[in-house]
């Protein structure tokens, strides 16, 4: 069972409000994700000056290319010093390999995991949707990925098949599963760490709150619950 933080905050802000926030989280209480938006307006100078505060950074660009070009911004961000970075599984099973290749010569070596279905993506009757993720989230490992992204709802037959150390990464996370933004496939926080998830993406119900401490508070509370009813 996971101990570190599992909480990773999407910085879906404009830069000034991400350093303003930032400035009141801390490195052991959450990672980073620097998603597309923040990365075109802060640019990789945003995502240095966030890891040399000694945050753990997710660079979510989801690429989504041809082999080569995929590498190369695999290599861009492993240089930038990023924890974590993401290609489409969709991408296919050359891309995931050489996104492998490609990190493995940085140490530290950042996390390589995969994107299968979106979390905005709605439910589909039957089983359909849950076996494309499964067939994705497979091919991922054989590519050695590290993990996916994947909706907390499939995390647990994912488990199952894939075994205790492949990471499952989960957004679509809501601490009141009445406000669902545009994520279809939610999950509150207890049910994405009962299902076995290790890192809970979560943004607007974080960043966009009010008292955005005082949701973290919550959230920390519900996941230290969840881990401790999981190990009891
Ligand atoms: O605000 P919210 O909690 O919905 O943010 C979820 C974050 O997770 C967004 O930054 C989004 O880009 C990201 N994400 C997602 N679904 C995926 C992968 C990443 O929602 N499959």
């Amino acid at each position: 069972m996971q101990s570190d933080p599992a909480l990773i905050v999407a910085l879906d802000l404009p830069p000034p409000e991400v350093m303003a926030l930032v400035a009141r989280l801390e490195p052991a209480r959450c990672a980073l994700k620097v998603g597309m938006g923040l990365f075109m307006r802060g640019g990789p100078e945003l995502v240095e000056q966030l890891v040399r505060s000694g945050y753990r950074v997710f660079l979510d660009l989801k690429l989504h290319d041809i082999p080569s070009v995929n590498a190369e911004s695999c290599r861009v961000a492993a240089a930038l010093g990023v924890w974590m970075v993401d290609v489409h599984a969709a991408a296919g099973a050359a891309a995931l390999a050489l996104a492998r290749d490609t990190l493995e010569q940085y140490t530290p070596r950042p996390l390589l995991v995969a994107v299968t279905v979106l979390t905005s993506t709605a439910p589909a009757p039957g089983a359909v949707l849950e076996d494309e993720v499964h067939n994705l989230a497979v091919q991922a490992q054989q590519q050695g990925a590290d993990g996916v992204v994947c909706s907390a709802r499939e995390a647990a037959q994912l488990r199952c098949a894939l075994g205790r150390d492949f990471c499952l990464v989960t957004p679509g996370i809501r601490p009141d599963p009445g406000v669902r933004d545009d994520q279809r496939r939610t999950a509150t926080p207890r049910q994405a760490i009962t299902a076995g998830a290790d890192y809970l993406v979560i943004g607007r119900p974080i960043v966009r709150a009010a008292e955005p401490l005082a949701v973290l508070d919550r959230i920390e509370d519900e996941i230290r619950q969840a881990r401790a009813g999981d190990t009891a």
